[in-house]
């Protein structure tokens, strides 16, 4: 049997990806074969395509963080997954294909009539949000400024926030996304150049920054944060180029901001935490106690994921072009008809 997978051959553009078939191999020792239902995609699928993301496997390979599906076989060893369930997927490489066989760890089954687009479309983004504001100790009534607060994880981060009971003020590239921020709990909207303004955050000041951008954002909401406040930032979207991560300005950036000098960090009683996702498959535990209670409040209607614009596994190199022309809002889902 064989099965066709959306293949990187070489770094670069969209153009770069290749759908092309090839065999099915059954799963090993501790893996699950999965039939893909949908696909959701992430912003770090595009920097993997470009070959500037940490871990990326050398051309050729096949990307892809998140999928559904439904399990074809399980390897030796796998005895609490088996064929014919429901599942959702996070093999963070190899998702791009029509059938994926991945770690039995990375595999989470899902409750009978699931969405199998929603769910997709929900591992990261509020995985990666639970995180953030966990890593953050956010409280009642706190102010948080969210980057990106209309896209995937940034529409998960409005909606645990508002369940925390935080102030957000939502930050985002264009106000068509305004409505939607303040639908899933915004107290604030505002374009980036807000960030530098004195008004648009509540008492001038914040407790506490959720940032996926860095670059031009970092300076001004590093100024804005009070003291006692944590920073935490999970991308660098603006800091990414066509030649990977612009290092040399990051680090000047970094200078103005007083981080490079003890006294200056000391002295500005600020918290600053960098985190990557990456970190949770070793913490099997942490990672399955936090998936467990984010499915739960889904499956109780609390949070729900929001989807963009959908495509056709044919047009996967379309939807990179679309998540990367910043047009979206909300979660992109590939979809795969079954029979194809
Ligand atoms: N640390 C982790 O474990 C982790 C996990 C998941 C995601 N992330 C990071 O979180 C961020 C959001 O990821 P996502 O998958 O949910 O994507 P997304 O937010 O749905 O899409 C990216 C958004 O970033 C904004 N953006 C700002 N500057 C940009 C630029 N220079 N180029 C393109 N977009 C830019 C755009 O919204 P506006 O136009 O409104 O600004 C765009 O819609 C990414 O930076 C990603 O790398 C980190």
């Amino acid at each position: 049997m064989t099965s066709c997978a959306w293949f990187v051959d070489r770094y670069g553009g969209p153009e770069r990806l290749q759908l092309r078939g090839r065999d099915d191999s059954p799963p090993g020792a501790g893996e699950v074969a999965i039939r893909t239902a949908a696909i959701a995609l992430n912003f770090a699928d595009l920097f993997a395509r470009a070959g500037v993301y940490p871990n990326t496997p050398r051309p050729p390979f096949v990307p892809g963080m998140e999928i559904s599906g439904v399990v074809e076989a399980v390897g030796p060893g796998v005895a609490d997954l088996s064929p014919g369930q429901a599942v959702v997927a996070v093999p963070i490489f190899g998702g791009y294909a029509e059938r994926v066989v991945c770690r039995a760890s990375s595999v989470f089954p899902l409750p009978d009539g699931a969405d199998l687009a929603e769910a997709a479309a929900m591992p990261v983004a509020f995985l990666t949000a639970r995180y953030a504001i966990d890593r953050a100790q956010v409280r009642p009534g706190e102010t948080v400024v969210v980057t990106a607060a209309a896209g995937g994880v940034g529409t998960a981060l409005l909606q645990l926030l508002a369940i925390r009971g935080a102030k957000t003020v939502a930050l985002v590239g264009s106000e068509t996304k305004f409505a939607l921020c303040r639908e899933l709990g915004a107290d604030r909207v505002g374009l980036y150049a807000a960030a530098g303004r004195p008004d648009a955050l509540a008492d001038n000041r914040c407790d506490v920054v959720i940032d996926a951008i860095a670059g031009g954002m970092f300076r001004p909401l590093w100024r804005r944060l009070a003291r006692g406040g944590r920073y935490v930032l999970y991308g660098f979207a603006a800091a990414s180029g066509k030649r990977g991560v612009a290092r040399l300005r990051a680090l000047r950036e970094l200078s103005a901001m007083g981080l490079l000098v003890p006294f200056a960090f000391v002295s500005s009683c600020r918290t600053l935490v960098g985190f990557n996702l990456s970190l949770l498959p070793d913490r099997l535990t942490e990672l399955r106690e936090m998936a467990a209670g984010i499915f739960g409040e889904w499956q109780s209607g609390r949070i729900r994921p929001v989807l963009g614009p959908r495509f056709d596994f044919e047009r996967l190199p379309d939807a990179h072009r679309a998540l990367a022309s910043r047009k979206t809002v909300g979660k992109i889902v590939v979809g795969i008809r079954s029979g194809s």
